[in-house]
């Protein structure tokens, strides 16, 4: 694997105004796929690179870890698991394909039931998970059903009591449903939300708080174990990672509030964006593409963060639910056999919304010490109402801040001087619909993929998360005097424990 990074290593450094005065460098790295332009040429990617990433991936073997994932063969090996959630838009093994079709058969007659008034006349959801089972949902509900008229979705992953305060606030108890969305049906967050969700429900004279809840879960025996009547189960396979399970039932408060045709477009959008990853030549595949440009900037520039900003209000959420999706699948030190990494891991993802963050975290961008590869996420369509000007100007905002990372402008005096060269990529929707949104977390979680496989790390399991879950059991059992007299002071100062 070392030999393959030498070419990758070793290539000269060129400017990105130099590389972008090149003949055919449009042509060769702006892709359009689903509805989405993927624009690579402010990258430091040229041809000598990407070639060098073509033989690492040859060397890594990425057709084979691409053929084996869709294929439903083992992916997560230390959890001996497939990583299946392709086969829930109908992409994958057959079998896993039948499985998932019956789910989401079984989720939409529950769908149409619900709109049927079939428990009463509801008008709301209040959604209850955490991580994977809550980013995705409050992602799409919020990018593509919040005008809707009928839902009212309110989504709560944190303990916190505030939060559970604020998502209940605007709903009716009398016409609410409750979602405990958690492919375990243990997580402590969670359970306590929906424990107290129920209590919500009870202190406001609703007669079977129980009659209106339904569960999300590849767990359905623990679902019926709490008290959810088995018609209300909505299971998905646990082969379905979580921060991968947008397209399984956790979608179910998405497919409610948008229709059930919206779904099924999201899922076909997804789907497109799958099969362009299985079949184009790797110059052209815009997730191998994006991760060649992630790994060049992580690995060679040592790079410690890449920023997101959606330039689309209707896009906000974007980078919170990225930050799950990359650094609980890349944030690890040893690779997929136990060997350590050697290399840096996934860099740090954060980033925020356009123009707002311009404002605010800009500065470090164009003249901090740290380089930070920027995305721009834009949408060419605007979402709202007002003059177009509005929308214009926010277009020509991320355009201008991607221009001006790459040209920069010297000035005699140092505090007023640019220097550029700093790379950007921009991804800009034609519209942001659902099949256009499905296709573009489509194409996150296969970017993911390809990184983990270049790298040999597993992007299916997550046991970084572990210790500090038990650590925070092992406090709440009352062990706070078998830690570290520092935390056990803290416990004692704030809980009196
Ligand atoms: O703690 C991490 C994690 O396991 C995530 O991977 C997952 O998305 C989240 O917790 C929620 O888990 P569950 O769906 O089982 O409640």
């Amino acid at each position: 694997m070392s030999d393959a990074w030498a070419p990758i290593e070793g290539a000269p450094r060129r400017a990105l105004t130099e590389l972008m005065a090149e003949d055919g460098r449009l042509d060769r790295l702006r892709v359009e796929e689903g509805g989405i332009l993927f624009d690579f040429t402010k990258t430091h990617l040229d041809g000598a690179l990407v070639d060098g990433f073509v033989r690492l991936a040859e060397a890594m073997d990425l057709h084979g870890a691409r053929e084996r994932l869709f294929g439903g063969e083992v992916v997560n090996p230390s959890e001996n698991r497939a990583a299946e959630h392709t086969a829930e838009r109908g992409q994958g093994h057959p079998d896993a394909v039948a499985r998932a079709n019956a789910a989401k058969a079984r989720m939409r007659a529950l769908i149409d039931a619900i709109d049927a008034d079939a428990l009463g006349p509801m008008a709301g959801v209040l959604h209850i998970g955490i991580g994977g089972s809550a980013l995705g949902p409050k992602l799409v509900v919020d990018a593509l059903a919040r005008d809707q008229a009928r839902w009212d979705v309110a989504v709560v992953a944190n303990v916190d009591g505030a939060a559970l305060e604020e998502a209940t606030d605007g709903l009716d108890p009398q016409t609410t449903l409750v979602a405990i969305a958690s492919k375990t049906f243990t997580t402590a967050e969670t359970m306590l939300n929906a424990r107290s969700a129920l209590d919500w429900l009870a202190a406001n004279d609703v007669p079977d708080p129980y009659g209106r809840v339904i569960a999300l879960t590849a767990k359905p025996a623990a679902a019926v174990e709490f008290g959810v009547d088995e018609t209300r189960v909505l299971p998905f396979a646990e082969s379905v990672g979580g921060r991968y399970s947008l397209w399984s039932t956790i979608g179910f408060p998405a497919a409610l509030a948008m229709g059930w045709e919206a779904w099924e477009q999201l899922l076909e959008g997804a789907a497109a964006m799958d099969r362009h990853f299985r079949l184009a030549p790797p110059e052209r595949n815009v997730p191998v593409l994006a991760a060649f440009a992630d790994l060049y900037y992580a690995q060679v520039r040592r790079c410690e963060t890449r920023a997101t900003f959606a330039y689309d209000e209707r896009l906000r959420l974007l980078p919170s639910y990225l930050q799950q999706l990359e650094m609980e699948s890349i944030g690890k030190s040893v690779t997929a056999d136990g060997r350590a990494l050697g290399r840096p891991s996934a860099p740090i993802t954060w980033g925020g919304v356009g123009t707002e963050a311009q404002h605010a975290v800009f500065q470090l961008l164009h003249q901090g010490t740290r380089l930070v590869p920027v995305e721009f996420v834009a949408v060419a369509e605007g979402g709202d109402a007002q003059d177009p000007e509005h929308h214009r100007q926010l277009l020509l905002n991320a355009f201008a801040q991607g221009a001006a990372l790459m040209t920069g402008r010297a000035a005699e005096d140092p505090q007023r001087s640019y220097p550029g060269d700093r790379p950007s990529t921009t991804i800009l929707l034609d519209r942001l619909d659902p099949a256009t949104l499905g296709a573009l977390l489509a194409f996150y979680e296969h970017r993911t993929f390809v990184s983990a496989a270049l790298l040999g790390i597993n992007p299916f399991d997550q046991f970084g998360v572990e210790l500090g879950k038990e650590m925070a059991n092992a406090l709440s059992g009352g062990e706070g005097g078998d830690f570290d007299p520092g935390t056990a002071a803290l416990m004692q100062r704030a809980l009196g424990e």
